[in-house]
């Protein structure tokens, strides 16, 4: 029996069948690429092991990877089997070698980890580049253990190839609710008084709890069993590249990374070796051709989670005060209606 989705499950789960003509968009790179424009906003179906060899040297400004973690799972048609520790760090290290070259001096890396996999990672991840930081992100979500803590936490490691890198600050503040809303002589310091509550825009830490992983009833969500939500990828990208700047995911899987860059104004490219992955991250990139909207990063600020209805107020009375101000004469009405009289 066919399931029937529920109206608002929004699941992008279109089958290889349907979707052809996206799969049709991906490319193959069998042979060294001179050139990196020539193959940008692009998704590469194969594997990254062969793929990354073939990139020139040097050329992207921001790599994302989320790769396997150190766990048994099943990918579509390709299961990802546990392994040693050893194993584990030899498999990264082999990935590590060949991003390396091909991330500009001034870039940045940011790698994905479940706790366990961070051991390894935070291990081998410092011969390679400068380690900056470990972002702690709580995804909320996780599969109750018996007897055991239950998992509810992801690192991102923060890495560059230098000392000199992009790190854009006041893109990435997150818009929280005053609780002590302190003022100098009647003044709100560092906080803004609105119609619709007291905010300040407080600068990001290490330790990200405003994201929850993607729902069913999200526009973004895929069938993927591990993809990572645009508001957490969009800190990434908006942290440390600029618009134009070339990113590279080489474990693409629902073309989170490829979908926000393109969001974002940066130029982007994928590496996915499932094609019914790669399907969806080009169902998806058509999507964002029409809807440029990022889950909880509103008007250039990141909303904390569960605000939606905050947002929504903060939104009606923005466009009310545009109304109000548009019904209300301009300055040079005034002036030619003065110099009339
Ligand atoms: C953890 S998932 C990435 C999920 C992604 N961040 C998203 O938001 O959908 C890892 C992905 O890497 C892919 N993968 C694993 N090994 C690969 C390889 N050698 N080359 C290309 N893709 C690979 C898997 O098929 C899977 O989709």
């Amino acid at each position: 029996m066919t399931k029937v989705k529920s109206a608002r499950n929004k699941t992008i789960d279109t089958s290889l069948d349907d979707g052809y003509q996206y799969l049709e968009r991906c490319i193959t790179v069998n042979n060294p690429v001179n050139d990196i424009f020539s193959i940008l906003d692009k998704t590469v179906l194969g594997d990254s092991l062969e793929v990354l060899k073939y990139l020139p040297r040097e050329c992207v400004d921001l790599i994302v990877v989320d790769p396997p973690y150190n766990l048994t799972k099943k990918f579509n048609k390709n299961t990802f089997s546990r392994k040693s520790k050893l194993d584990y760090e030899s498999y990264s290290r082999k990935w590590l070698a060949m991003v390396a070259p091909i991330l500009k001096s001034n870039g940045s890396i940011y790698v994905c980890c479940d706790w366990e996999t961070s051991i390894i990672i935070g291990n081998v991840l410092g011969d390679y580049f400068k380690i900056q930081n470990r972002i702690t992100w709580q995804r909320e979500k996780g599969r109750g253990a018996k007897a055991n803590w239950k998992n509810g936490m992801e690192d991102i490691w923060f890495a560059t190839k230098g000392d000199q890198y992009t790190f854009n600050l006041d893109a990435v503040k997150t818009r929280k609710k005053v609780i002590a809303p302190y003022r100098i002589k009647g003044k709100p310091k560092d906080w803004q008084e609105t119609e619709t509550g007291n905010y300040r825009d407080t600068c990001p830490s290490n330790f990200w709890d405003d994201i929850t992983i993607p729902f069913w009833s999200m526009p973004e969500n895929t069938a993927h069993p591990t993809q990572k939500s645009e508001k957490l990828i969009a800190k990434i990208i908006l942290a440390s590249s600029n618009e134009n700047d070339i990113i590279l995911d080489p474990f693409l899987g629902s073309g989170t990374t490829s979908v926000v860059a393109k969001k974002l104004k940066r130029r982007y490219l994928g590496i996915e070796m499932d094609k019914q992955y790669c399907l969806w991250a080009e169902q998806r990139l058509e999507m964002a051709d029409t809807n440029a909207e990022i889950q909880g990063y509103v008007d250039g600020v990141f909303w904390e989670r569960n605000s939606l209805a905050e947002q929504i107020a903060v939104k009606n009375s923005t466009e009310q005060k545009v109304e109000r101000e548009a019904s209300l004469p301009s300055e040079q009405t005034i002036f030619d209606f003065l110099e009339m009289k």
